[in-house]
This record gives structure tokens, sequence and C-alpha cells, in this order.
């Protein structure tokens, strides 16, 4: 598979709206629709106000309670007397004013979106590229935890730039040349310190839930990112905002905003401001949707925006406090009891950092053990599967015998072959060699291995699984409509490296997957020979001249309440030259011929081989895919090309068309891909 760096486009520099802006022009790519506009609400009349908090009160159950309710109400409140210095926060503020005044040579090696880097820079959002509106904002986040790991990556002394004045910011913002300040210096007590507001914050929040006061001073709070946010003086913030509405995906941020007011949360349908309070060097404290998941509801995330200021540039600096990756993030179990009943299905930290922000609230939805179709698994009616479980059409998937003993034709077997390659796309093979005890013992396997406990799947997951890149040791989630559904990935070529990284649970994973990889990869290999020969092309011409390498997915598919609104996995073509099926004794793939949607019925001993593939599904299968390696180059056979035959695709390189597919599916284009490359 293509590197995964290879998924982030480069954002460059000229994008950063403190590089173009002139403050006089906004353009329409950062005008909002008129319904999240601010309009003239930029400073809110509105009665409301966000509870302020003394933390230096002594009476500690008034202190409790007063957390407790303003999480309850707002998701959101300010804290005052947190006991970070005014002198820190004046540094800190001095510092970060400062990062975002420097020449553009000094800073341009942060540049990048990709979240897994300890520091970047970007504009607007790390989805720029995807996103329809941008944001009026740049953008700074170090990630600060552990401290010590990660300040080597911050950005070093500014003042070592500041006297290359051949490419400024924009130099009505530039500073005093002569005054010394790190990056370093300052942000890092600052972390500490709010780091330090942070905890004592979730212990209070924890003891107004009658939780144990540490129940989230674990894994659910050990991610700590500092945004920074600068958001230049706009032509006309009416139109236009800093930040979207929004929630973060943290358990609470905190967030220092300097002296210019711009902080806005939504609350009964409002939007309320949340403005510096003089002389008290305030935090904004916001709940974020794991705070809301573990209490099961009884905490509310504080939805918020940040709109812009014409006269004067605002930053602000957001501490997130996070769950880390691999954390399971489900409601606590001591909240939960007959009349509580958990509102959260579980997941994974990781596997929610993934889904993109419109669909948080989707991800984060009522799903309980198929006792319900949450309204985020529910289909368009034109895609849904309706009724047609057991699809009524008489037509079927051709089932093919490749190892006939006595009656064994090849050439009726490619005539077979070739027939349903060009009808359906897929054909199902039985008599195919490989072993009914191993695909029975397979099946056993797998099945077994997702009844894992949570505590013990959690270790296969993996982070590195950016844009759907193969690794080899992957447990994820699909981050889509169809989220329920549980992918492992296993990488199998070269089998002998890979196989060290498998589960080694169940006690015999490994032996049988690998001798059923071997196994199923030779069967694919023959299937593949017959093809070419079908083709007119020599029998081991795709194996040549493709670089192939198989991998395995296994897809778990939990029982549906109402399977009729909602797929396993919606329908798609599959990356690779042929994909190889096993679907057990549960019936669910889908091939579309002809416009209709056709069952492949199961065949406890059978495989379905999909060419092309257009499959939906539901239960547990695995598939071998047999794929490219990313610098393969692709092109229409030479042998089958000819003048009466022009080539209909040109040649690319498999990682082409694997970030193409990326892309394709980032921006929820729905026509094939393979478009992209054909010539017309
Ligand atoms: C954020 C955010 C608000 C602000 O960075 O997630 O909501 O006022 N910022 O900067
Ligand atoms: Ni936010």
């Amino acid at each position: 598979m293509p590197n995964a760096t290879l998924c982030f486009q480069f954002i460059d520099m000229e994008k950063f709206v403190s590089v173009w802006s002139d403050g006089k022009t906004l353009p329409e790519s950062y005008i909002f629709p008129p319904e999240h506009r601010p309009g003239d609400l930029i400073v809110p009349s509105s009665i409301h106000s966000v509870p302020i908090i003394d933390l230096e009160l002594d009476d500690h159950a008034h202190l409790v309670s007063q957390v407790f309710e303003a999480s309850q109400d707002y998701g959101c409140f300010q804290v005052i007397n947190h006991g970070v210095s005014r002198t820190l926060m004046d540094e800190a503020r001095r510092v970060i004013q400062e990062f975002f005044q420097l020449p553009i040579e000094g800073v341009s090696k942060f540049l990048s979106n990709d979240d897994n880097q300890k520091c970047i820079l970007y504009t607007s959002s790390p989805e720029y590229y995807n996103e329809g509106v941008h944001c009026w904002r740049d953008v700074l986040r170090v990630k600060c935890a552990p401290l010590e790991e990660c300040m080597p990556f911050w950005p070093d002394k500014p003042a070592k730039y500041r006297y290359n004045l051949t490419y400024n910011w924009p130099p009505h913002l530039y500073g005093d040349p002569f005054e010394i300040h790190s990056m370093e210096r300052s942000p890092h007590k600052y972390v500490t310190k709010v780091n330090e507001v942070g905890s004592r914050l979730l212990e209070l929040m924890c003891e107004g839930l009658g939780l144990d006061p540490k129940y989230i001073a674990n894994e659910l709070s050990l991610e700590h990112n500092l945004t920074i946010n600068h958001y230049p003086a706009c032509p006309d913030p009416r139109l236009t905002l800093g930040v979207g509405k929004h929630s973060d995906k943290t358990v609470i941020t905190i967030l220092m905003q300097g002296d210019v007011p711009g902080f806005q949360v939504f609350k009964d349908g409002e939007w309320v401001g949340v403005d510096p309070i003089p002389d008290c060097d305030a935090l904004v404290v916001n709940l974020g949707y794991i705070s809301q998941i573990v209490s099961n509801g009884k905490l509310r995330n504080g939805d918020h925006r940040a709109v812009t200021n014409a006269k004067v540039a605002r930053q602000s600096a957001a501490l997130f406090i996070q769950p880390t990756p691999n954390c399971y993030i489900e409601p606590a179990k001591p909240l939960l009891n007959a009349e509580n009943p958990p509102l959260y299905r579980g997941f994974w930290f990781h596997e929610y950092l993934r889904a993109h922000a419109e669909d948080t609230e989707k991800f984060i939805s009522l799903w309980l053990d198929g006792k319900i179709v949450p309204e985020s698994c529910i289909f368009p009616p034109d895609q849904r599967r309706g009724d047609l479980i057991v699809p009524k059409s008489g037509d079927s998937v051709p089932v093919i015998g490749m190892r006939k003993a006595k009656t064994y034709d090849p050439a009726h077997l490619i005539h077979q072959i070739m027939q349903a390659s060009q009808e359906y796309g897929c054909f199902q093979v039985i008599n195919h060699g490989v072993p009914t005890r191993l695909m029975d013992e397979v099946r056993d396997i797998f099945k077994e291995f997702f009844e894992l406990p949570v505590e013990d799947l959690s270790r296969y997951c993996s982070t590195d699984d950016k844009g759907n890149a193969f690794c080899t040791r992957a447990l994820s989630t699909m981050t889509t409509k169809s989220f329920t559904t549980r992918r492992m990935f296993l990488k199998c070529a070269p089998l002998e490296e890979c196989v060290p990284s498998w589960p080694e649970r169940p006690a015999k994973f490994r032996d049988v997957i690998a001798e059923y990889a071997v196994k199923v990869n030779e069967m694919g290999s023959s299937v593949m020979k017959l093809i070419c020969k079908g083709l007119g092309l020599e029998p081991k011409y795709l194996a040549k001249e493709l670089s192939l390498e198989p991998n395995l997915v296994v897809n778990h598919y939990p029982t549906c309440a109402d399977p009729r609104p909602t797929l396993g996995i919606s329908k798609h073509s599959d990356r690779s030259v042929i994909t190889i099926l096993m679907q057990g004794d549960v019936p669910g793939l889908q091939v579309l011929k002809d416009r209709e949607w056709i069952g492949v019925e199961s065949i406890p001993d059978g495989f379905a081989i999909l060419l092309g593939n257009m499959s939906q599904a539901s239960r547990q299968s695995s598939a071998l895919f047999i794929l490219p390696t990313p610098d393969c180059f692709i092109e229409p056979a030479k042998p089958l090309v000819h003048a009466e035959n022009p080539p209909l695709y040109r040649g690319f390189r498999f990682h082409e068309y694997f970030l193409a597919h990326t892309e394709a599916r980032r921006a929820k284009f729905s026509g094939s891909v393979l478009k992209t490359f054909r010539i017309n």
C-alpha cells in the first residue's frame, strides 16, 4: 500500500488568511451559508451568560454543584482564581502572538494537516481541501503529552527568524525585533499549569456525577493538545466565522482568550457570548463529546463557535484534554442500571478521530446490540435494501466447479468463468482445493476473535490506518453509515514477515490463518490464470505484468434489528484485481447486475469471486484481496490493444488510483473512480 502520507495534500502558506488578506476583501469561499452567518449578533444581546466559577471557593460541596450544574446546563463555564498566574498567561499570550508574526520561511516547515504530527500549522481546518467553506483563522497545534517528548518538536526560538525580513507575515503585526522569546519557554509552563486546572475540574465533574473523583484520570484524559488560533481582523465579520459551530472531540477544553471577545456557546437555540472578564484572566471551559458519553448524557457537550472581529486580530489557545487513541470510550458503568440504560455505544477513540466532523453526531448516536437501528445508520431510500433480503429474482450468480475429477474440461471452465465475469463481475466456486476443514476452522477463529473482550481487541487497534491504508495490525470500524461493521486488515505479503504481527489469540490464529492465506492465494492464482487464458493472454500475464500482493480483510457485521433501511457495507467496487470472499453460512453479499441486486447465496464451502466488485453484506466474512503493489504500473494489456480495440484507459501507477479512490470517497463522489483514467 502507498505510504499513508500520500493521502495528505500540501497546504501552502499562501492560503493562510494572515498571509493573503489585505483586510479589505472577503472571498466567496469564506462566506458561510445564511443560516450559519453570525449576522449582527456579534455581541449577543442575550440576557444569558455562562456561569463564572471561583475555584478558590471554600465550600467544596457548593463548588461541586456549581461545576455540575454549569456542565448540565451549558456544557460551558468560565473559571477564575484558577491558579494560573497572570504573568504566565501574559507570557504565553505574548509568545503566541509573536509566533504568528514570524517570517514565513521560519514557520513553513510546520505546514501540515496530519494530526499525528507533534506540531502542525494549517489554515481553517485540516480538511481545507474538502471543506465547503473556509474558516477565518490560521492554526498552530502542538501535542503536549508527554511533554518532554513533544517539546523538541515545537517551534524553537522565534527570535532567530526575526531578523530575516525578506518575506514576512504581515508587517503591521510585526513586533520589536530585539526581544527574544522562545515558544518552548512559556507554553510548557502554561500547559502544565492549565493541566492542573483540568485535572481538578475533572475531579469536580466526577464528584458531581457520583463517580470516583479519579474516574477520568487515566487514558480517558491523558492526551493533551494545545490548539493556538489566530483570527486576523476580518473585513466583514457578519458573513464569516473564525470557526463554525462545533463541539470538541475532548473530555474538556480549556481556552484562554485575550481581551478580544469572540467565543460563543449555543444554548437553547441561541448564541451566548462568553466574553473576557476584565482583570480576572478567566479561562473558558467547555465540555466535549467524551464527557457527554462517559456521563451517559448527564453532562452535555457545549456547541460553540468563534466570531471574527473587524478591528483587531484575536488569538486564543485551547488546551484539548482528550483520551489516548486506544482508549475505549463508553458510558461509565457505575452510572448504568435498569432506569439508566446506556445511551451510547462503546467505541475506540481512534475510530472516532477518523470520523469526519460532520459525522460526529452520527458517530456517537445510540446503537445497542442490534436492538434499534439508529438514525445514523439509515440510508437514503434509493440506497436501501428494503425487503430485498432474500431477493425474489430468479437470477443467481453462477456456481462453478473448479476441479471435478472426471468431467474436468478446462475449456468449459474458462468459458464459464469468462461468461460470469462479463455478465456479473462475480461467480462462486466450489471444489476449489481449499479444504472444508480449514474453512470451518477459519470461520470459528474469526468468530472467536471478534467475541474477545473489548480490552483484548483494543490491543489490535491501530492508528496507522489513515486513509484506509492497509496495515499489519489493525482493527477498525467503518466510520461511515455502516459504522457498526468492524473490520480487521491482515497484510499477507510477505507472509513470514506479516504473521508475527497478527493477533496471537485465539490460540491457533496465526497457524490456521497463514495456511488459509496460502491456500486461498493459490486458488486465486489459478483463477487469474484461467481469466488470462479466457482473454487470450498468456496464463501468467496478470501475475507477471502486475506485481500482486494478497491482503486479508475480515468483516464482522453485528446482528441488526431492522436490516431493511441499513447496510453492512454499501455499494462499492474493490480496489483489487480479484477478491475471494468466504461469506460463511449467513447470506448477505449482493451484486448489482442490470440495475438489480442479486443475492449471492451462501454455500458453506464455496467462495465468491468478485471482479470490479459491487457488494453489500451483513454478517461475518473474510475477503482475500489480491492487489497490485503501490508502484505497479497498470494499463490495458498490450496484447489486447490494437486498431479496433484502442485502449480505453490510460496507464497509471496503483498508488495514483488508490489516492483517487480515497479522495473520491472524501469528496463523497459517487461515480466510478475508473472514469478518472478513462480515455475518451
Ligand atoms: C477550537 C475553538 C474557539 C476560540 O479551537 O476548537 O473552538 O475562541 N476555538 O478560539
Ligand atoms: Ni472548539
